[in-house]
């Protein structure tokens, strides 16, 4: 059975990968989950050498990141940390057998297209996506097995995500502020976890891109949670992205397309609506 360690693993995406992948791996998640699990920091190369030793593993999939984007603007060296040094750490110390899968953003990419294929040329707007491209860019330049895996949006109802903030807001009847002019490709991390194992079992390398299968706004989307969660859509204010006070720059279209990995995997890339009705499910 391979060995996957999970960095990262008490966040939104690495909690539904370690769940997702038990069945088929031995799992190795990085912090204070179950028996197996270790703590890690991968901004020390210490730490990070000591774990990779102790369990060698097969695949490491990088779910480590600071990934509030504001956060990134205001604290830049953090950002340059754990999203850029984070992973050398990794690549550096690991052995050649070990699989490195990176999983990175479409906020690597301006937002002046309509669509983004793995093909399109990035050109980050802000700290987190610099942080991003540089940590795919020393990947890519390494000699090792590889796999990136751009994705958008992720989103789930127990982790701090776009649709948890509205929800959550909405259910105390406050009013919020959702932009309707930024558009992404939202992605339930229950998916992106599949997807993930499916990588894994193909034994896919490259660059992909894996999201929600179409381009919404966030107000629509917001309005579709008002819908599949019986909440009172008069609490949203429609607004414009230039209004909503943020700290860093956002692409305002960030829609990437799962096309190319669909095919490899034979999994699809899921609609919105489909993926509220399965967290509909299973919080009712
Ligand atoms: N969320 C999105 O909308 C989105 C969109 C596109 C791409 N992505 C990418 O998807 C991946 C997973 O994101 P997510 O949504 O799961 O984010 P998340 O919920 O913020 O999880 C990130 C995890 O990384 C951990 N972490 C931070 N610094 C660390 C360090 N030095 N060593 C080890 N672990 C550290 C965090 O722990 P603490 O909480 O204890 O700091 C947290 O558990 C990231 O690579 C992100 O860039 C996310």
């Amino acid at each position: 059975m391979k060995k996957v360690l999970v960095t990262g693993s008490n966040g939104q995406l690495g909690t539904y990968v370690v769940d997702q992948l038990n069945s088929d791996f031995l799992v190795i998640p990085s912090e204070k989950m179950g028996i197996n699990s270790i703590k890690l920091d991968i901004t020390s190369r210490k730490n990070v050498s000591e774990v990779l030793k102790k369990y060698d593993p097969d695949v490491v999939i990088n779910c480590a990141a600071l990934t509030n984007v504001d956060a990134c603007e205001r604290f830049k060296d953090k950002a340059q940390q754990i999203n850029v040094v984070g992973l050398k750490n990794i690549v550096n110390l690991s052995t050649k057998k070990t699989k490195i899968i990176q999983v990175s953003t479409d906020y690597v990419f301006d937002g002046k297209e309509k669509m983004y294929f793995e093909d399109s040329i990035p050109n980050p707007i802000n700290v987190y996506g610099r942080t991003k491209l540089e940590a795919e860019n020393f990947l890519r330049g390494s000699n090792k097995d590889f796999l990136i895996l751009r994705t958008s949006s992720v989103f789930s109802h127990d982790f701090n995500s776009f649709f948890h903030w509205v929800y959550n807001n909405l259910l105390m009847k406050n009013k919020i502020k959702v932009a309707s002019d930024m558009f992404s490709t939202p992605t339930w991390s229950r998916s992106l976890a599949v997807a993930i194992q499916k990588s894994i079992i193909m034994n896919l390398s490259g660059l992909y891109h894996y999201a929600g299968l179409n381009p919404i706004s966030r107000l629509h989307f917001s309005k579709l949670i008002c819908r599949y969660f019986n909440l009172d859509e008069s609490l949203l204010i429609a607004s414009k992205s230039i209004d909503m006070n943020f700290v860093a720059k956002r692409p305002v279209l960030s829609n990437i397309s799962s096309k190319k990995i669909e095919k490899e995997i034979c999994f699809a890339s899921l609609n919105t609506e489909h993926c509220l009705r399965q967290i509909s499910n299973l919080i009712s």
